[in-house]
């Protein structure tokens, strides 16, 4: 089990401090009749031939104890955020080669919205990500932060982020260290992501912790 493995930092956060679906949850209802057979979601939903999904949205990919997941789902790595679960449920096997879900996907962008938005309606009370702190990332938290340079650089972020896009996670409000996490993955290419590397290339390590303290407060 991943989750045992892990030590150091948990960071417990609450789910839609990740991302914010846009979609219609009431036509999500509809939809989800197509995962139904294989999840349960809501209170005291229980493993089935999937996982259960409550609180998905946000949670670590492989973290239910005591189901069996491939290793291409237990070994990624990757938290559920509203982007990475459109590209699951658009096309499994082509997003995470070798998992185990035999559905064949959902092609209607506006459906997957929908769907999320569903999901996103049984939320956790809160979500245990395992998760340690990078070295890089302690140092860019160790900065002291300068809020009005953050809310000075945020104007080139808030162009994508505020859209309120589906594919494009909620950064406000977000956990300084899992900000600071994701901006130095860009930076140094270990997290892809063509837009994200090149903004994050032009930051420094204060910039970054300034922006990750003026995001934290932008609710
Ligand atoms: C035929 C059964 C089946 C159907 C239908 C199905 N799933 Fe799955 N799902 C699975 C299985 C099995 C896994 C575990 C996959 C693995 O370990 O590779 C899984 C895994 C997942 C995960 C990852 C969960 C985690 O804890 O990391 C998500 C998210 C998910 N499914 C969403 C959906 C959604 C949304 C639908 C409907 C559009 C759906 N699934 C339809 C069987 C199914
Ligand atoms: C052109 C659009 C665009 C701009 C500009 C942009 N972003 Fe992003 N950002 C995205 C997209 C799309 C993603 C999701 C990428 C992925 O899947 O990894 C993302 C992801 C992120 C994440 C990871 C969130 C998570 O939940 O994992 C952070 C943090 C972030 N951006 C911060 C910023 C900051 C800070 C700026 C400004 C300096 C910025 N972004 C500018 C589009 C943009």
């Amino acid at each position: 089990m991943r989750l045992a493995l892990v030590t150091g930092l948990f960071g417990f956060i609450p789910a839609m401090a990740i991302a914010q679906p846009m979609g219609d949850p009431e036509a999500g209802e509809q939809l989800y009749r197509a995962c139904a057979t294989c999840h349960e979601i809501g209170e005291g939903a229980r493993n089935r031939a999937g996982p259960h999904l409550t609180g998905i949205v946000g949670r670590a990919a492989g973290a239910i104890e005591g189901f069996r997941y491939s290793s291409a789902i237990g070994a990624s790595g990757l938290v559920w955020d509203v982007d990475m679960l459109s590209r699951y449920i658009e096309d499994p096997q082509g997003t995470m080669p070798g998992t185990r879900m035999a559905y064949r996907g959902m092609a209607d962008s506006q459906q997957r919205s929908d769907l999320i938005a569903y999901l996103a309606s049984f939320e956790a009370e809160e979500v245990a990500i395992p998760f340690e702190l990078s070295p890089e990332a302690a140092a860019v938290l160790a900065v002291a932060p300068d809020m009005a340079y953050g809310e000075y650089l945020s104007a080139e972020c808030t162009a994508c982020h505020a859209a309120g896009d589906a594919g494009i996670p909620k950064i406000e409000g977000l956990d300084p260290e899992l900000f600071v996490t994701a901006m130095v993955e860009y930076r140094s290419g270990e997290r892809t992501h063509q837009v994200m590397e090149m903004v994050s290339g032009r930051l420094g390590d204060e910039e970054i912790a300034s922006l990750a303290v003026f995001f934290q407060k932008a609710q």
